[in-house]
This record gives structure tokens, sequence and C-alpha cells, in this order.
């Protein structure tokens, strides 16, 4: 795998201060850029190349670009946090880098080395800091790093050129009102993914084939869908954009990475820091069946959600077509709650990194 060389181009007209500052003040998720973006390109037998930090802008696409009618995509979604001192840290991006190398494996694109992806992240938001937001909060500067397939031609196969692009965007805490538990709907028809399919990659067509479904989940009135194996329409996997943990006590359970759900990073550093706290997590299976009797009897007391971009979120209302309940009296858990801080205290640099997990910039 060859290692581009990333070069430096930046903006002669960044944002002023005011303005970016004014963003700042209530950047939302997803709705601001920052003033610059990388790019690195690759080509068939020359690999990756043409590195480039430059103005963030639109991309130019022929109508005939591969990606637009086959869907060869790919993303990733990291965070990088301010700490108390001033400096910025970002979470875990080597393993938001395999990640993107497996889900590159899975759509048949070609693996970008981890060091790139990290420089790039990197390179990113040293130019751009000034956006990251103050510490003190829980804002963050969302990178989403992602790939298309950029060859013109409508043949379907795997193609022979490819963009790299790390764009930045603001985001301010998921819950400005403070955190409030979710509703959810329990889908028990419509799938996310399949075995043997790509539920397990970050492409861009699990979260269309989502969306209809998340529809559906706002008609009944709940915020987010959750989704069941595709085979016996049994098994909780995740929901749309965050995997699942059901609290037992001190016991949680999240469900196993079958194939058919996204191997979640705020999932797997739960596992770890849940035991750091003195409770039991692991990796099961659990059954809607158990879902709804275990609330019932009161042995499940919490139910969350968990990803990068809300961090942890607590379940409230479960509607399905069997009827609707209430995690913990709808209100978020104690354990929940817990675990929430202790995470965020380690990406804000509030608490001591013993995993290694914060990349310092
Ligand atoms: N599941 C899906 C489908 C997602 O899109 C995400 C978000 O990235 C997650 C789970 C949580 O993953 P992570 O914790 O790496 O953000
Ligand atoms: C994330 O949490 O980073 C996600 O990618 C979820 C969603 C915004 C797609």
């Amino acid at each position: 795998m060859t290692t581009p060389t990333i070069e430096l181009k930046p903006s002669s007209s960044p944002l002023s201060d005011a303005e970016r500052e004014a963003i700042l003040a209530n950047p939302g998720f997803g709705r601001h850029f920052t003033d610059h973006m990388v790019t690195i390109r690759w080509t068939e037998g020359r690999g990756w190349h043409d590195g480039q930090l430059v103005p963030y802008g639109p991309l130019h696409l022929d109508p005939a670009t591969n990606v637009l009618h086959y869907a060869q995509e790919i993303f990733e979604g990291l965070k990088a946090y301010r700490r108390p001192d001033g400096s910025v840290a970002s979470f875990r991006p080597d393993a938001n880098a395999r990640r993107f190398q497996a889900s590159a494996r899975r759509l048949a694109m070609p693996e970008l080395p981890v060091e790139t992806f990290v420089e790039a992240c990197d390179l990113l938001v040293k130019q751009d800091k000034a956006w990251v937001p103050a510490h003190g909060g829980e804002a963050s500067l969302y990178l989403r790093p992602f790939m298309i397939a950029t060859e013109v031609g409508l043949g379907v196969r795997p193609a022979n050129e490819y963009l790299f692009v790390v764009i930045a965007s603001p985001a301010g805490p998921y819950f400005p009102g403070g955190v409030k538990p979710v509703s959810i709907w329990l889908s028990e028809n419509r799938v996310r993914a399949v075995p043997g399919g790509v539920g397990d990659a970050k492409t861009g067509g699990n979260y269309a084939a989502s969306l209809l479904a998340q529809a559906e989940a706002a008609e009944k009135g709940c915020d987010q869908v959750a989704y069941l194996d595709a085979v016996e329409h049994k098994w909780v996997e995740e929901l749309g954009g965050m995997n699942l943990y059901f609290v037992y006590g001190d016991k949680l359970v999240t469900p196993t990475l079958t194939g058919s759900l996204l191997a979640g990073i705020t999932r797997d550093s739960l596992l770890k820091l849940a035991a750091d706290l003195g409770l039991k997590p692991e990796e099961g299976r659990v059954s809607i069946d158990q879902w709804q009797a275990d609330s019932a009897d009161g042995t499940l007391t919490e139910v969350f959600a968990c990803g990068t971009a809300a961090v942890i979120t607590p379940v409230g209302t479960v509607k399905s077509e069997r009827g609707e309940w209430q995690q913990s009296g709808g209100e978020p858990g104690e354990v929940t709650m817990k675990l929430r801080d202790a995470l965020l205290a380690v990406q804000t640099g509030r608490a001591e990194d013993t995993h290694g997990w914060m990349h310092e910039l």
C-alpha cells in the first residue's frame, strides 16, 4: 500500500472569526462545515496519489460517475474534542481507520493505509482548529471521512478510480435541552441488513435502506427504529445509526456482532469502560420476546443506544405491533448516565485516558 503525502493548499478566504463564532454558538449537527477538506485519489496501477488539503467546496462529477449509479461508497464518523488546556484530541481515529479498511474490502474498494487516514484527519483538524468548540460542554468537531468510486461509466464492476475525502463539521450537544430518552419503534418486518450482506460495512446504502422504516417510526411518534435479524425476525440487532445495550442491574448485554450489524467503536469502548466501573458487560443475543418480558418483570432495568454522534442515549418508550412499554420509567437510567459521563470525561480530557484512546494533535 502506498502512503501518499498530503500537500497543503489552504484557503485564502476562510470564514471570518465573527462568522465562525456565530456558527459555533449553535452548531447543531451536520449543518455547517469548516474551511477546508482533504482529498486523496486512487487510480488502478498507480495507487494513492494527489493528496491535498484544499478549501472546502463542491466536487465536480460527471453524471456517469460510477458512485451515482451503483453506490460504491463508504464513510466514517469520529470526533475531535477541545481539552481543558485548549489542546485538541480525537477519539480512537485508528479504530475508525481500520473499520474504514474493512468497509473498503466489503465494497471491493482499495484500502487506505491507517496512517494516511489518521494523518488526513489530523491535518484537517490542525488547519481548522479554530472550529473545534470550546471545552466545557459536549460540543466537538465531527469528522466525516468518505470514499467514492469516481470512474466514469455504467459498467457494473469495481471502479478503477476512487476519491477519498475528509470534511469536518462542528457538532453541538446532540441534546441541546439536556439528555432526553428516545422512543423506539421496533420494526418486525422491515430489516436493515441480511446475513452475507453489507450490514457490518459503513456504506451509504444501509442508510438509504433505513429511511422508509425511519419515516414509519416517525408516523408512530417514535424517534428511532430498532431492527431485528432478517432470518428469524426475532433477535434485536441495532438502531439505524447506533448500537444497543441492555442493562440488567450491574450486568450489561450488547448484541453480538453477527455480521449484519455495525461494530460500533462506542460499543467497543463501553465494553471496556463498563468493566472499569465494576459492571459486567458482555456480548449476547437478546430476543424481542425477552426484551418485552424482562421489561415487564423489571429484570431489564435500562436500555441505551450508543454511537459517535449521540454518545449514549437512554431509551424511554418502546413501541411495536405487540404493544408499548417504558424503560426505567421513561427516565434516563442511573447506569446509562454513569457510563455516559465516564465516556465523555475521557473524550473531553476531564478523566485519565487509561486505555490510550485519545489521539493528541
Ligand atoms: N450502528 C450504525 C448503523 C451506525 O451508523 C453507527 C454510527 O456510526 C453505530 C452503530 C455506532 O458506531 P460508532 O460508535 O462507531 O459511531
Ligand atoms: C455516527 O454516529 O457517527 C454516525 O455515523 C451515525 C449517523 C450520523 C449516520
